[in-house]
């Protein structure tokens, strides 16, 4: 595998095999390699002639320092796990490459309602910080694709906003559908820092987001989100449900009834000891 740490080679890099005529996949991640990411990365091998996955952990997107501190890192075992399946490219920049002036970290979009709700409400400052990353990481990686999963479905809309209407960027997205532990939560590099206890209770998420897409047309919006809170109440590790949102898929505004639109998706956060997750799943209609 290729490894490039500085942005001027990797770009150096691509240009040579863009000049060749290959296609290249792109899969931005901050590390703590899972099966989640590993998904992506197949996708983007599968569809394009070259692949570059990078690592780094923005510390612009973390609202809250103990976050930051907090998240996992494990390189060695990243860049094992990525020669395990044969990925090409690793980009692993330092802080000076991503933001070699203040003005990079500093720089602000417009994202309107898509921003104001949900995760934008919680985590302030949270997209303008992963707008300013995969700006910055597309001025140096010039893809084709881009792939982004389901998982962070708000994140997916942002980014779609950044590459389309703002940056006017001739890019695909492709969303590549959740990854879940057998018992259905989904796979994220938070889960680790879950207790036995706390890893039980998290099936949680699941279990609700499917008796909603299940239970889903039988009642109003407003009813299927008060029981899918009680059921959520009812777990005593969940220390706080952050939202339980059932909103139309494109704009993210709440639905009022299930012919609002024909996407509608459940997304929620709650955080269960010190460790905040989010999920989400269609209820209507699909990615
Ligand atoms: P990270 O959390 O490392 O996730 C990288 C990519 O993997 C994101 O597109 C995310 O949605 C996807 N992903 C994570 N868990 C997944 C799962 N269980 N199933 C499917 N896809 C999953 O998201 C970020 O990093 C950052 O915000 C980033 C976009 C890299 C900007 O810093």
């Amino acid at each position: 595998m290729h490894i490039f740490k500085k942005a001027s080679d990797i770009k150096q890099f691509i240009h040579n095999l863009k000049a060749a005529g290959h296609s290249l996949g792109f899969v931005p991640t901050m590390g703590a390699l899972h099966e989640g990411h590993l998904q992506l990365i197949r996708r983007a091998m599968s569809e394009n002639d070259e692949v570059i996955v990078s690592i780094f952990v923005n510390p612009t997107q973390f609202d809250e320092a103990s976050d930051f501190s907090h998240y996992p890192r494990s390189t060695a075992a990243d860049i094992l796990l990525l020669e395990s399946i044969r990925c090409p490219i690793l980009f692993l920049p330092g802080e000076e490459e991503i933001y070699p002036d203040e003005a990079l970290r500093r720089r602000k979009f417009d994202f309107g309602y898509l921003e104001k709700t949900m995760e934008g409400a919680h985590r302030p400052g949270h997209f303008q910080g992963v707008a300013q990353v995969v700006s910055r990481l597309l001025d140096i990686i010039p893809a084709d694709r881009l792939y982004l999963g389901q998982k962070d479905y708000q994140q997916v809309k942002i980014i779609h906003r950044l590459v389309h209407d703002i940056l006017n960027l001739p890019l695909e997205i492709v969303v590549c559908p959740t990854a879940r532990e057998v018992d259905g939560l989904a796979i994220s590099s938070r889960n680790v820092r879950l207790s036995k206890e706390e890893r039980q209770a998290a099936t949680a998420l699941y279990k609700t987001l499917d008796w909603a897409r299940k239970a889903g047309s039988r009642m109003t919006p407003e009813a299927l989100k008060n029981q899918a809170v009680e059921m959520l109440m009812q777990v005593p590790e969940i220390r706080e449900i952050a939202y339980f949102e059932i909103v139309n898929a494109d704009t993210l505004s709440p639905v009022s009834s299930w012919v609002d639109s024909s996407r509608i998706i459940a997304c929620l956060a709650v955080r269960i000891g010190e460790v905040r997750l989010i999920d989400n799943m269609f209820l209507k209609g699909i990615h």
